[in-house]
């Protein structure tokens, strides 16, 4: 890891282990795109910006040529100058001012990493990061433009953010100010976005880069079940092990966009960050804007490791707390198990039985508190409600850590329902435009936690629930998207901060709660996952991966989601079959191998459970403790996707030292008069013995990875059969 500046050639080299980013400074004021891609040495690549070698030669005069703004590669770009292709910033003045220019003024290179004033970040210390700043200025408008740079030495992503300041003497609106832009040479790409819904989030969707925008979004106030904050660009025969990706993933849980802009000249821009269509941010003299952090990743290993990237980054420099790095609980949630119809003695019936079996956890879901006995009334109404658990929390927990079980609980924070004490009492604290019918969803408006008073309350009624008892965990759940933007605070030419206000007052939220409360293990969610990304890791190293809980639907999803996140951050539980959305059925052994690579727990009424299914769960938790720290800190690689070939999914996680490993497999649907399936696995040291138990067989590293393991069909017999198989070093 290193950043230098090289006067005589004004260009920056960023290296981090294996990769090298450059940027060039021309006329000695404009910023250029020089190089991103495998590791080089410093040299003088200023002709890859399209100008002479020497910078004294400059003599650019944009005037003259016209098309030179429309045709530099940009290290950042500005509307209204004569770039008129996807821009990364856009400004308007009340003087009548529009778009910028910002030229180099100055740069500074230091060690470590700062953090980022209210958003979450990756962080590093001194020893682990160095990090470059290039101040650029507008001075016809008085605009200071801060680009962040941060390496790492023991990762190859680079991590970027934007801070815009006010220097002069009148307002500067912000229309546009994205986190990262790329400029990629000419080439042919595919391009990579992660789209679902509702109960089938995160499907990986490839196709190749053409001409102009293409573009993943969220309107919706969170990152979103239909997109996700990431893009990934890769030549076009990029696979898991091979190909050139350019990756980018925004540390934002609010709305965003992921774009390519395929230019005529066959070029390409790639950028990420806030949504522009709803945003723009008033900046008064002396204020500055930063915005959120967007992580870059290049990989000449194709997707597999751009992915193992990824995850190491986020497992050790944006996940923090109690649980970063060790094991968590195995919980029992009640949610599938009875929805809202529960009382203290069916919850203690069930943590009985659970804790019989090695469960460690009981976490209650939603249906605790007011009146809540379905999902159409009494959010914001956090108090116990009594009816169904006498004796209150204190009574519920205590018999549960009897048990010897730890206790969670489930919240959603942000919402309150018209049928709630809470809207009756204070019906102007819901977002809203003033005269128009609120929307409601899901029965529920969202509260307006931009405003100090609501978000005192929010927070009082939090930290006076989980003073109450001994509760060791919180699944913070959000369930409806943000419409119907009006605020009683903001002037009306500051609405088009209200979205990005709004995420600050999550993280605002979420930074207090695990501060107040350091050993909390929070879980995020938003009807399943739809605020699954790397703002929420930053507070809580799981998120709740899919309200679909089918074990085979959960093979995509939770291949898309670990195309970027680590598996300890997967929110993954074994549910009942038939399952409640699907209606198919999946053998109690599957659905817990698959929930294995992730968090591991169970959404069921366990006191209904066969005999044959009970007892395989001491077994599952058996094997969730044996393999965990492998799941948790290994390195994942896709063997087969389901999602592709229909057939079969296979997956492999190898311990850093690469002396264990886990193999799972599932053959989704059974192929009859297949004589087998050849599996060549990855990521083993090519030259060591392993020996698979399973096969009662010892091969080399480069057999088990260049031949494979022949995996004989009808190993299983039916649908939906898998196996988890662990592999040893020999010494
Ligand atoms: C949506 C979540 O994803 C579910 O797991 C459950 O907590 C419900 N909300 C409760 O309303």
């Amino acid at each position: 890891m290193s950043i230098q500046y090289c006067e005589k050639c004004m260009s920056f080299f960023l290296h981090t282990p294996n990769t090298t980013y450059v940027i060039g400074i021309v006329n000695g004021k404009y910023l250029g795109h020089i190089y991103y891609g495998k590791k080089i040495q410093n040299q003088n690549l200023r002709h890859l910006m399209g100008v002479k070698a020497d910078p004294s030669a400059d003599n650019i005069n944009p005037g003259d040529t016209g098309i030179f703004y429309d045709n530099f590669p940009f290290e950042y770009n500005f509307r209204g100058i004569g770039d008129f292709r996807e821009c990364a910033l856009d400004v308007h003045t009340m003087q009548g001012h529009h778009g910028a220019l910002c030229e180099y003024r100055s740069h500074r290179i230091f060690k470590g990493k700062p953090t980022l004033k209210s958003l979450p970040a990756t962080f590093g210390s001194v020893a682990e990061c160095e990090t470059l700043e290039i101040e650029l200025f507008d001075p016809v408008i008085s605009l200071t433009l801060t680009l962040s740079y941060t390496v790492f030495a023991d990762n190859d992503a680079i991590c970027r953010h934007v801070r815009v300041r006010n220097s002069g003497s009148e307002p500067v609106y912000l229309d546009r100010v994205l986190s990262a832009h790329l400029y990629l040479p000419e080439n042919a790409y595919d391009v990579i976005t992660l789209h679902g819904s509702w109960g089938r989030e995160r499907g990986i969707c490839r196709r190749p880069v053409s001409y102009g925008i293409s573009r993943a979004y969220s309107s919706r106030g969170v990152s979103s079940h239909q997109a996700q904050p990431f893009i990934a660009v890769m030549s076009p025969n990029t696979d898991q092990t091979a190909g050139e990706v350019y990756a980018m993933n925004l540390v934002y849980s609010g709305n965003f966009i992921a774009q390519t802009d395929g230019l005529v000249n066959d070029d390409v821009i790639l950028q990420i960050g806030i949504n522009p269509d709803d945003f723009c941010w008033k900046l008064e003299p002396g204020e500055y804007f930063t915005t959120p952090e967007a992580v870059m990743v290049y990989s000449a290993q194709g997707l597999g490791g751009m992915t193992r990237t990824f995850h190491d980054l986020y497992r050790k420099h944006l996940i923090r707390g109690k649980y970063k790095d060790c094991k968590r609980p195995v919980l029992l949630n009640n949610w599938e198990a009875t929805y809202f119809d529960f009382n203290t003695e069916k919850l203690l019936d069930i943590a009985r039985s659970a804790s019989q079996r090695g469960i460690e956890m009981l976490v209650m879901d939603d249906g605790w508190f007011g009146n809540r006995f379905d999902d159409h009334r009494a959010l914001g109404d956090w108090v116990v409600n009594e009816e169904k658990l006498p004796g209150g929390l204190p009574y519920l927990v205590s018999e549960v850590n009897k048990l010897g079980m730890k206790f969670g609980i489930w919240f959603e924070p942000e919402m309150v329902c018209p049928d709630s004490d809470l809207f009756r009492a204070h019906p102007d604290w819901a977002i809203q435009v003033p005269n128009r019918t609120n929307t409601t969803l899901r029965w529920q408006y969202v509260l307006d936690i931009t405003r100090p008073e609501v978000l005192e309350y929010v927070w009082n009624r939090l930290y006076s629930v989980l003073s109450s008892a001994n509760i060791e965990y919180v699944k913070w759940d959000m369930n409806r998207a943000l419409t119907n933007i009006g605020s009683q605070d903001l002037p009306a030419d500051r609405i088009g901060e209200f979205y990005h206000r709004y995420t600050l007052a999550v993280y605002e939220l979420q930074g207090r709660l695990t501060s107040e409360f350091p050993k909390l293990l929070l879980e995020n969610c938003s009807s399943g996952g739809g605020r699954f990304d790397p703002g929420m890791l930053y507070y809580s190293p799981q998120i709740w991966c899919s309200d679909d809980t089918d074990a085979i639907e959960r093979l995509k999803i939770q291949e898309g989601t670990a195309l970027i996140y680590p598996l300890s951050s997967i929110g993954a539980h074994v549910s009942v079959c038939p399952n409640h959305l699907t209606g198919r059925s999946v053998p109690f052994e599957t659905r817990g191998h698959i929930a294995m690579l992730g968090t591991f727990g169970y959404e069921l009424d366990i006191t209904k459970l066969s005999e044959e299914d009970l007892e395989m769960i001491p077994k599952q938790v058996e094997m969730y403790h044996e393999s965990n720290d492998l799941v948790r800190g290994g390195d994942y690689y896709r063997l087969a996707s389901y999602a592709e070939n229909h057939f079969v999914d296979a997956y492999i996680v190898v311990s850093k030292d690469k002396s264990r490993a886990l193999l799972t497999m599932v053959a989704v649907t059974y192929r009859i008069n297949h004589r087998a399936f050849l599996l060549r696995l990855q990521g083993l040291d090519p030259n060591a013995n392993y020996y698979i138990p399973a096969m009662d067989s010892h091969f080399t590293g480069d057999a088990l990875m260049n031949a494979g393991i022949f995996i004989p069909s009808p190993w299983a017999g039916g649908d939906y059969r898998s196996f988890v198989w662990k592999i040893e070093r020999e010494d």
